[in-house]
């Protein structure tokens, strides 16, 4: 009787997972990712695992492009008037997946911008990420960040976020934001003597203590009781952590720690391994859907 339970479950972990991704890759995915390569005057790029640098793309795109759809595919080189990258900071740099991007995309273009956005302390990340960008020959014009909710889970309870949203004023940022770029404002984020010891101080901490390269395993674990099988998680991945087998849901894989899968799982139940802040508190940005997250995301092979 056990035994047959545990098979049922099994198999519909399996189907419903396949059935998720594969309707997922055919109505929203995959098809529209080669269309939004159209707009030759302005190409926004941009990675998002919650949501915020999505928001923030769609003000500067009506077709922003997403990163991890462009690493899968054949197109590496970009050129237009205007090229922008929107991502999240993690722990005073940019997300993996980013760092990725700059290592095997060429870009060209007259005005170059990017917009980090971050949570609570941007740290040195807009000079950190200047410097970094230099090695690969991408010079900024422009550099910004946006302050918005922060989902980094182990700190901070995400309910408790979320009553601090009128203080962080994310529209009045964004305008700001988007009429500099719409100006082609030449400028970088500066950093004050005060914020730059700090930061010089957390990032002495960060590098002693990294959060990747990570292995899935590791940092998260999946509630069985709460799982529905819906493969929202191996659909939100952009590493493809997630996979149905004999085992059911298992996760196993290189993590770029984006909390992704956590903060889109439905049923929240992917946990981190260590102390979070609160298990039971998830975010995704209002004003952004589940299946543009998968859109975003996506692996298709
Ligand atoms: C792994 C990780 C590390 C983070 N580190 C920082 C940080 O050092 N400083 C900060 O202000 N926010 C930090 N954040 C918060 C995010 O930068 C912020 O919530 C961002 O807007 C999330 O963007 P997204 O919704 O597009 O994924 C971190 C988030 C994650 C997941
Ligand atoms: S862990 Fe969450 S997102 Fe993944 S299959 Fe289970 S319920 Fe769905
Ligand atoms: S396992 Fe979760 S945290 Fe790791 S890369 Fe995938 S979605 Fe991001």
């Amino acid at each position: 009787m056990t035994t047959l339970k545990t098979m049922t479950r099994r198999e519909a972990l399996r189907n419903m997972g396949l059935l998720a991704a594969g309707s997922f890759m055919l109505t929203n995915g995959f098809l529209s990712s080669c269309t939004q390569r159209t707009d030759k005057k302005r190409l926004v790029f941009y990675f998002t695992a919650s949501g915020n640098s999505l928001y923030v793309a769609k003000h500067l795109s009506e077709k922003p492009i997403s990163i991890p759809q462009v690493l899968q595919g054949d197109q590496l080189e970009f050129e237009a008037d205007e090229i922008g990258l929107v991502f999240p900071d993690y722990q005073g740099k940019a997300p993996s997946i980013v760092q990725e991007f700059a290592q095997k995309v060429k870009l060209k273009a007259k005005y170059m911008f990017s917009v980090i956005t971050y949570g609570l302390d941007n740290c040195l990340v807009t000079e950190l990420w200047a410097e970094y960008a230099k090695q690969y020959n991408w010079e900024f014009n422009y550099i910004n960040v946006v302050l918005m909710q922060d989902v980094y889970l182990p700190m901070f309870d995400q309910d408790q976020q979320r009553t601090l949203y009128d203080q962080k004023d994310e529209e009045g940022q964004i305008a700001k934001v988007v009429e500099d770029i719409n100006s082609r404002r030449e400028w970088i984020y500066e950093i004050s003597p005060e914020a730059h010891q700090r930061g010089e101080m957390i990032m002495n901490m960060v590098s002693r203590n990294p959060i990747y390269p990570a292995r899935s395993e590791q940092l998260l674990r999946i509630d069985e009781d709460l799982c529905i099988g819906c493969g929202t998680c191996l659909n939100v991945c952009p590493k493809k952590c997630f996979s149905y087998g004999n085992r059911g849901l298992t996760n196993n894989g290189e993590c770029a720690y984006c909390l992704a899968c956590a903060n889109n799982c439905p049923q929240k139940a992917i946990k981190l391994v260590n102390r979070e802040a609160n298990p039971n508190a998830r975010y995704r940005h209002p004003k952004i859907t589940l299946p543009e997250i998968v859109r975003s995301n996506i692996q298709h092979s």
